[in-house]
């Protein structure tokens, strides 16, 4: 047995995302069928568009999304149906070297669904993020399905599903950004400001967002931006410096992915501080430092993926900050679409118009 809904399908590099017909099996030991209730558009379905994640064409777009479950394969006990879940992209194997280490978070074999969606006539196709979630129903492993509470909003708290997790969780667990602490966050979109919404939870008491579009930096301060840096008009690098007393912030984020605005996190944190990288770089990007200063400088240069989060940990109390008012997830949605409305909403984040377009269903 199977089903047909309707899905959003990147069929070849650069051209339209298609709303089609896909064809969802019936899930087998260790998955499950979600039926979506809501999927941000991500900079990510965007690369996948443009060929810059894998040739692996078609794709079933969508990754950020919370949803109902509707039915389980076979062993299935962590979820039912009737469970409202975020989908998250690193379901931990328990097995590999790092989960045995106990840091699952860095887990090497995380699962996805054995079985593929495909079209109609056959064709396999390739899950965003081993999700496909700009769709009516998607077919996931069990382990990508996180309960939280059923009060939240569906568009609200499916952004944990990626951006904001990534950019809060690149603060709090990979920044591990503390109480008092200087904090500042190059790049201000979805992920930056979720950076910014961290590193105020935790406690950060100078909050400096750097970007170089104006409407981005006010946003900023609505997620808890104690000062703006549009770095366009101004050195970014002398400006957190001169807000931090002359010695740069304890933990800089760079969130677009750039070997420039990499550079500027280096030199604006300040001796021992912390560089966290959760900007994608694409392969022809490098990076040229004097090593004198790699070393001389000490503290600590760091990478996040998704966050460094563990998705069974860290969405349901994330859910809960935000249905007690102390995570302001809805801000993060700029507007609600329907399905055939994404290809539009990669226009809108080209031109910075929006935090998040969320698909609802
Ligand atoms: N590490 C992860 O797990 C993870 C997860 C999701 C997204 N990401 C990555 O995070 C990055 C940001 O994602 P997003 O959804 O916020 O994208 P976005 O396009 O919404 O935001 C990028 C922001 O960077 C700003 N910007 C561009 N050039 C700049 C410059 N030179 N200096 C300062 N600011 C500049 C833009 O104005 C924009 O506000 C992307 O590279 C995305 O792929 C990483
Ligand atoms: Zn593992
Ligand atoms: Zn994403």
């Amino acid at each position: 047995m199977s089903q047909q809904v309707r899905g959003v399908v990147s069929k070849a590099k650069g051209a339209p995302v298609e709303v089609t017909t896909i064809v969802v099996p019936d899930p087998g030991p260790g998955e499950a069928v979600v039926r979506v209730q809501a999927c941000g558009v991500c900079h990510t379905d965007l690369h996948y568009r443009e060929g810059g994640i894998t040739d692996e064409y078609p794709f079933l777009l969508g990754h950020e999304a919370a949803g109902i479950v509707e039915q389980v394969g076979e062993g299935v006990t962590e979820v039912a149906p009737g469970d409202f879940v975020v989908l998250n992209w690193r379901a931990v194997c328990g097995q590999c070297r790092a989960c045995r280490r106990g840091k699952p978070w860095y887990c090497f074999n995380t699962h996805n669904a054995k079985q593929k969606m495909t079209l109609p006539d056959g064709t396999p196709l390739t899950p965003a993020l081993g999700i496909g979630a700009f769709a009516e129903k998607t077919l996931v492993h069990a382990g990508q399905c996180t309960k939280v509470n059923p009060a939240a909003r569906p568009a609200a708290v499916g952004l944990l599903g990626c951006g904001v997790m990534a950019g809060l969780g690149a603060a709090v667990n990979t920044g591990q950004v503390e109480r008092g602490e200087s904090v500042a966050v190059i790049g201000c979109g979805g992920v930056g400001d979720a950076a910014i919404a961290g590193a105020a939870l935790a406690g950060a008491t100078t909050i400096i967002a750097v970007d170089v579009d104006p409407r981005k930096l006010e946003w900023a301060r609505g997620f808890g931006a104690t000062h703006t840096v549009n770095s366009r008009e101004t050195d970014p690098v002398e400006a957190i410096r001169e807000i931090t007393d002359g010695h740069g912030a304890d933990v800089v984020i760079e969130a677009v992915g750039r070997p420039d605005t990499y550079k500027q996190a280096f030199y604006a944190r300040d001796l021992a501080g912390r560089v966290v990288l959760v900007g994608v770089p694409t392969p022809d990007m490098t990076i040229e430092l004097p090593l004198l200063d790699v070393f001389g400088r000490g503290g600590a240069l760091k990478s996040s993926w998704y966050g460094d989060c563990l998705p069974s940990r860290d969405f349901p109390a994330l859910t809960d900050l935000y249905l007690q008012g102390r995570l302001d997830l809805d801000s993060f949605v700029t507007e609600e679409i329907s399905l055939d409305q994404v290809e539009e909403a990669f226009a809108k984040m080209h031109h910075g118009d929006v935090l998040r377009s969320v698909v609802v269903f």
